[in-house]
């Protein structure tokens, strides 16, 4: 998931209730908030190790189109690699971004490159290849942009008559199958995928495209986050919406390991559990989701997907990222699913408004169910990442970097949850503690968090990775104990 979502200014940790019965919550609750206080050591004091830098470095190099390198070719290599790291690093992001004199908009939309770092008794060899989409393969036969993406939409075709053009206009813009997010693993097969109805499975050895599978033939979703989450045996839970005629709904989505009986790609896949929307026009767009050992925590944010305006976007030329708006005047909601029963635990738990992309790890502690993200205050941060946005050079990617860095809330102090049912709608109040150190969204923020997956996800951890965002985009790696929230930056 090399190019994928915004830097992020907070880094936040946030206490939900897993108990089914609000009056035991409300009980326990005064308990909990004193143990957890101790449990949360005090904020370090340690100086952060890295500045905010003055003067940005144009990173257009970076958002250029590439030519894929089919072949392995040897990477130069600073520093030292393990003899004892062998294996392949694959990595999706965009790698082209214009096709004859059509260009497109957002960094989101460039077509999907595939990259694989094989690591081999201290030596890397580098390829990549173009994932071989409809597509890819559509824009390239005809030198211009055919297929409509996130934050482009394809002009008709100028050899259409006028009257071709005009009604073209009326056709629904159809899902793109360019799968630049992330690979993903389904029974052991690896895929690549973005956040619709299509993913691809792929070759990780040679990065060939193989086959091109459709979310809704095998489960009643119109696609699938690109970050689902995996137990040791190979079940993969994911979730995505299906839109019927009563609206959206969100669903969590269970694929077996591969069994006897259950056939390859998504057999066997079923819809765990159904959650409608706050406003069933308007679904909260989510890009990750947290598991612990026994539930699902699905975060229902106030970045809203106006399904009218989504609809309606090709008619009145627009692209899709138009139709996705941020609503403070909304709260942030919690669904927390009984993984196991796909029983939704009838509390709601929300916080003031924040939008998260990438959620670190979930876990159950002391009748808690405990949940760090990268958050923001501001859910505005998509639309900065247009093409025009990343070239710009000088002052002009200042005032870009700035207006994405720069928290609106910050210094949020140490919090817990601090009150239930006050509002007479039994909602449970959360509110949060920062995982950084005081000071640090004064020069920048942290994405992309990772852990030690297979050890500890859905469990109490210690460490966990991500890129620092003292530029517009990701320019260290940084290293954080969430217990004492010292920070090591590199
Ligand atoms: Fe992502």
């Amino acid at each position: 998931m090399l190019f994928s979502l915004t830097p992020s200014p907070e880094i936040q940790h946030l206490s939900l209730y897993s108990s089914e019965n609000l009056n035991a919550l409300l009980f326990v609750l005064p308990a909990l908030f004193a143990g957890f206080k101790n449990y949360l050591p005090s904020p370090s004091k340690e100086q952060i190790l890295c500045h905010r830098p003055r003067g940005l470095q144009c990173i257009s190099p970076l958002v250029q189109s590439v030519e894929e390198t089919p072949e392995p070719i040897p990477a130069k290599i600073k520093g030292h690699i393990p003899k004892w790291i062998n294996g392949n690093l694959l990595r999706n992001g965009p790698g082209k971004f214009e096709f004859g004199n059509d260009k497109f908009n957002h960094w989101f939309d460039g077509m999907a490159l595939l990259h694989q770092f094989q690591l081999a008794h201290g030596t890397v060899t580098y390829r990549s290849r173009f994932l071989q989409s409809s597509s890819y393969l559509r824009n390239s036969q005809h030198n211009r942009i055919v297929a409509s993406e996130f934050g482009t939409l394809a002009m008709p075709d100028p050899c259409k008559s006028i009257f071709g053009r005009f009604l073209s206009r009326f056709e629904p813009i159809q899902p793109s199958d360019n799968c630049s997010v992330n690979y993903v693993l389904y029974k052991g097969d690896y895929y690549v995928s973005n956040e619709n109805i299509f993913m691809h499975k792929v070759d990780p050895e040679t990065l060939e495209t193989k086959e091109k599978v459709d979310w809704s033939k095998f489960i009643a979703v119109n696609g699938a986050t690109a970050h689902p989450h995996y137990e040791s045996d190979g079940t993969t839970y994911n979730m995505g919406n299906s839109y019927g005629k009563h609206g959206s709904s969100y669903n969590i989505i269970r694929v077996p390991p591969q069994e006897p009986g259950h056939g390859d790609t998504l057999e066997g896949g079923r819809v765990v559990c159904s959650i409608p929307p706050m406003d069933r026009a308007k679904p909260s767009y989510y890009h990750s989701f947290g598991m612990t050992e026994n539930y699902i925590i699905f975060i229902e944010q106030p970045l809203k997907l106006n399904l009218l305006k989504i609809i309606t976007s090709k008619l009145c030329g627009k692209a899709i990222y138009d139709g996705i708006n941020w609503e403070p005047q909304h709260n942030t909601y919690f669904h927390v699913v009984n993984k196991h029963t796909g029983e939704v635990l009838p509390g709601h738990w929300c916080s003031k408004p924040f939008v998260t992309f990438h959620q670190i790890n979930a876990f159950e502690e002391r009748g808690c169910v405990v949940l760090d993200l990268c958050c923001q205050d501001e859910g505005t941060s998509l639309a900065l990442y247009t093409l025009q946005n990343l070239r710009r050079s000088g002052e002009g990617l200042d005032q870009v970097r700035s207006l994405t860095l720069l928290p609106q809330n910050p210094g949020q102090e140490l919090l817990l949850c601090s009150k239930a049912g006050l509002d007479g709608m039994e909602n449970v109040w959360c509110t949060h503690e920062n995982l950084h150190p005081e000071g640090f969204e004064k020069v920048g923020g942290l994405e992309f968090p990772q852990i030690n997956y297979s050890g500890y996800n859905g469990r109490r951890y210690r460490y966990f990775y991500g890129c620092g965002f003292g530029h517009l985009v990701g320019d260290s790696l940084i290293k954080v104990d969430v217990e004492t929230k010292n920070f090591k930056v590199r």
